[in-house]
């Protein structure tokens, strides 16, 4: 069997995670996937920069002639932002390639072109690490649970928050002492307002919806309040009434059926929710659906290695498609729901 071609973009902390696992367990991907995979590129912004173990003669500045190439089986992008990245996947699909992306803003802000842009190619559009790293959620939302109904989708989606939320919880503190301690261990950037306003949250909660409720919402539609109003009093009577808070994306379905609403902010859980038990940096979904009942995805929501084991279960889907000369997902049939950000009364 013919090797699959794969080129990577980006190699920062995700990147060179799925660079070392393709190497190092090359032999298992290639019994998953039926064929040998090979790494055919990898293009980054500042060479320089390029992390001991990936191969230097596969470094390439020029994204564009890489996703050009016409060679290419699949794209694996883990750059993020929306521009030039979008262009890059649309190229991607223009030369036949599938793409296996991590980016939630782009994925938040223009999923339905992009789906509609791999349907008119004839290739797949994966993006398992998108939301909440390791955690599988796409997948089961989209093809475990597409013969159910589901209903709601609480999220815990995002790791520097529920850390910030835990440490005011469990030792008393105010935002601002858990937002520098998050700061000293790396959980928060050094600008963190996407984390904290709920930006980064929102993003997932639309991508989320639009799975869950096989429709399209985009980060636009998803109301939005961050936890920097939160305080060490707020904190102290949520534990009175037996409660903890969570900054929790919400996506619902209307009790007819015919709108969908998405928001993210945060909220009080009964300490008796599963969701209470979600520690430090950890992410969790939490999801209802008619016939299934209650379920919980749990695990580690970012981080290189987390985030590469999703990415790279995208690929083997991908990989598997293109020697199958198939896709695997018809996204691009949907029904467009009304999207309100606050739900009906
Ligand atoms: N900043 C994000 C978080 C990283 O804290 O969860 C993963 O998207």
């Amino acid at each position: 069997t013919r090797p699959l071609k794969v080129a990577l973009l980006g190699c920062g902390v995700v990147g060179s995670e799925v660079a070392r696992i393709m190497t190092t367990h090359a032999d298992d991907l290639a019994a998953r996937i039926g064929a040998p995979v090979e790494l055919a590129g990898i293009a980054v912004r500042r060479p320089d920069r390029v992390r001991r173990g990936v191969p230097a003669e596969l470094i390439t500045t020029d994204a564009t002639a890489l996703v050009k190439r016409g060679d290419i089986d699949v794209v694996v992008e883990v750059i993020g932002g929306i521009e030039p990245v979008r262009t890059l996947i649309t190229t991607a699909f223009e030369h036949g390639a599938s793409v296996v992306s991590a980016n939630k803003a782009l994925l938040a802000a223009d999923g339905a072109t992009l789906h509609a842009a791999a349907a008119e190619h004839g290739v797949d559009l994966y993006y398992e690490a998108a939301v909440a790293g390791a955690i599988p959620l796409i997948r089961p939302l989209r093809e475990s649970l597409a013969g159910d109904k589901v209903n709601r989708v609480l999220g815990i989606v995002n790791g520097t928050t529920n850390f910030i939320l835990d440490r005011m919880d469990s030792t008393g503190a105010g935002y601002s002492e858990a937002l520098d301690e998050a700061t000293a261990l790396g959980y928060a950037e050094a600008d963190p307002t996407a984390d904290v306003e709920g930006f980064d949250a929102a993003a997932k909660a639309a991508i989320l919806a639009g799975i869950a409720f096989h429709t399209r919402v985009t980060i636009g539609d998803v109301h939005r309040e961050g936890l920097t109003e939160v305080t060490a009093a707020d904190i102290a009577s949520a534990q009175q009434m037996g409660c903890t808070v969570k900054l929790l994306a919400i996506c619902e379905r209307s009790a007819n059926g015919q709108s969908v609403t998405a928001r993210v902010h945060p909220a009080m859980i009964p300490l008796t929710h599963p969701l209470a038990s979600v520690r430090e940096a950890y992410n969790a979904v939490f999801v209802e659906a008619d016939a299934a009942g209650q379920l919980m995805f749990y695990g580690p929501g970012a981080g290189g290695a987390p985030t590469a084991s999703a990415v790279l279960g995208d690929l083997v889907a991908a990989c598997r498609n293109k020697l199958a000369n198939t896709t695997g997902v018809g996204e691009s049939a949907y029904t467009q729901l009304p999207v309100s950000p606050m739900g009906e009364v």
